[in-house]
């Protein structure tokens, strides 16, 4: 089974992710990329694309976004520029109904902004109009202080996702 995990991440949240889910898959050839380097055509033989990334202002990050968390951590940003959204917008793949599942990153607190949210809606959006079809409802992930760390419990239940994922495309 051949699987690409392609994630943004500004504070590593969403790193920490993309590992969990390739660990949870088990046997399977899992390929991480982030998604200012991902291909942009999925190659037929992809069995399944997983695909996750931040809210940031409720939606994907832009460059402004982008340059505002790098700002605040006084990290480095590998580009402001290329990112989920901007990777979407290349994004083909080669053979129809492509298998895929999502996941994004929040706060979770206040509760009311959990609803606000959208990242995940809109990568599933994004994926199924390139042509992938969605397996599973898109996860979500909390972050605990908005910089990297994830609230307990988190990193297991996506290794626990990743093997779920695992049994969908078997059993195709
Ligand atoms: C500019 C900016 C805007 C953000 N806006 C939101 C938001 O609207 N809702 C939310 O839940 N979290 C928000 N956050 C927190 C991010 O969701 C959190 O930093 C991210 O999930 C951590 O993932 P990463 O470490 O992979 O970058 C924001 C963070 C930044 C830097």
């Amino acid at each position: 089974m051949r699987v690409l995990i392609v994630y943004e991440s500004l504070y590593g949240t969403n790193r920490t992710i993309a590992r969990a889910v390739a660990a949870g898959l088990g046997g399977a050839a899992a390929t991480i990329v982030e998604a200012y380097v991902a291909p942009s055509t999925i190659d037929a033989d992809v069995d399944l694309v997983v695909v996750g990334g931040p809210n940031h202002k409720a939606g994907l990050p832009r460059p402004s976004t982008r340059a505002e968390a790098a700002a605040e951590s006084g990290g480095t940003l590998h580009t402001a520029e290329r990112g989920l959204r901007e990777w979407f917008g290349d994004l083909r793949f080669a053979r129809r109904g492509q298998p895929a599942a999502v996941w994004d990153t929040r706060m979770g607190s206040p509760r009311i902004l959990d609803l606000f949210d959208r990242s995940a809606a809109v990568i599933a959006g994004r994926l199924r109009h390139a042509g992938a079809r969605l397996v599973d409802k898109p996860r979500k992930f909390y972050s605990a202080d908005g910089k990297g760390a994830l609230v307990a419990g988190d990193e297991e239940r996506a290794r626990a996702w990743g093997a779920e994922l695992a049994g969908l495309i078997r059993r195709g």
